[in-house]
């Protein structure tokens, strides 16, 4: 019973970077929200990081389909990587895509998801709380035997 938090590009840099928009947890400290969160929930949780498009492929062709869900923030490959999307619409478990920021609240090339058609649902805007609810979306889903 395990889910798949994947981050993309530069995820690795919260904490530092431009806390006035992504906020100050590191995504070490927002990874133990989830795990918190999980444990509540007694549902298990691997996490992976990558600055890399490829590594992130690979990672869901070979942890996907074996997951009970996937929580992704794509970072920017969310704007522009159809290998990501094609890779998220070829998983059969449902996907949430996450962003700590509201992307519809930012500059005109933020605004456009490649990937928002291929996945279950969206969340935007609510900081690191977005993987929480994303969380507690799919174990719900999954209780209640799909959507
Ligand atoms: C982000 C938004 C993206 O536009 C940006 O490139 C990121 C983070 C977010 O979480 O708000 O790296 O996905």
């Amino acid at each position: 019973m395990t889910y798949l938090v994947v981050n993309g590009p530069n995820l690795n840099a919260l904490g530092h970077r431009d806390p006035t928009i992504y906020g100050s947890l590191t995504l070490q400290q927002i990874e133990g929200k989830i795990a918190e969160q999980a444990r509540k929930l007694k549902v298990d949780v691997a996490f992976f990081q990558s600055n890399s498009e490829g590594a992130i492929i690979d990672h869901l062709q070979q942890q996907g389909p074996s997951s009970q869900g996937v929580i992704i923030n794509p970072g920017a490959l969310t704007h522009y990587s159809l290998a990501l999307r094609d890779a998220l619409a070829d998983l059969a478990v449902p996907v949430v895509e996450v962003h700590l920021s509201n992307i519809y609240a930012r500059e005109p090339f933020r605004r456009r998801s490649v990937i928002a058609g291929v996945v279950r649902g969206q969340v935007s805007g609510l900081g690191w709380y977005g993987y929480v609810a994303a969380l507690e979306y799919l174990v719900e889903e999954r209780r209640q035997g799909g959507k």
